[in-house]
């Protein structure tokens, strides 16, 4: 359909509450993910939060394909969660680099729970249900993140590994 622009960090919409979505079976939340997905594919992210389109809805798409640029990057379903509900498994919390592509160019060290359980819907409203950890749970995390207009630099303990990819010889997807 569409490559959307994707707002960066300071647009106002990113840090709203965005509004759970209300009908599944509607062509306009259709159109809204696959502009979504055509967006995340042009820009080769790993994920993509409706809000950072400028659409305040619930709805989030992930996925990462195994990738030679990105070695060490888990395979992780190609997703589109509606009205996420996250729930940590456990207290074990982990850092590691996130990138984003509302924070172009930049990434930093972030702490996110180990072990999530997820539920929401796809776009069929078919439930989804599912119990992951390390780079899966990362990701959805990240995205569920922007819902609640958090973005990643929110969550940063340790400023001194914040910076530039090109700086820190980092090389991870932007999500
Ligand atoms: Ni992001």
């Amino acid at each position: 359909m569409a490559i959307r622009k994707v707002l960066r960090m300071g647009h106002p919409v990113l840090r709203e509450v965005a509004k759970p979505v209300e009908q599944i079976n509607d062509p306009a939340l259709i159109a809204l993910i696959t502009d979504m997905f055509d967006t995340m594919a042009h820009l080769d992210g790993a994920g993509l939060a409706a809000p950072q389109i400028g659409v305040g809805l619930r709805v989030v798409i992930f996925g990462v394909k195994e990738n030679t640029r990105y070695p060490d990057a888990e395979e992780v379903p190609m997703t589109v969660l509606i009205n996420p509900i996250i729930t940590p498994l456990s207290d074990e919390q982990e850092e590691d680099w996130e990138g984003c592509l509302s924070v172009p160019g930049l990434r930093g060290r972030v702490p996110r729970y180990k072990h999530i359980r997820y539920q929401g819907l796809d776009e069929q409203g078919n439930i989804i249900d599912r119990t992951v950890s390390d780079f899966h749970a990362r990701v959805v995390q990240h995205e569920c993140d922007h819902l609640d207009g958090i973005l990643y630099p929110m969550r940063i303990r340790d400023f001194t590994s914040f910076g530039f990819s090109e700086e820190l010889g980092i090389n991870t997807p932007d999500d």
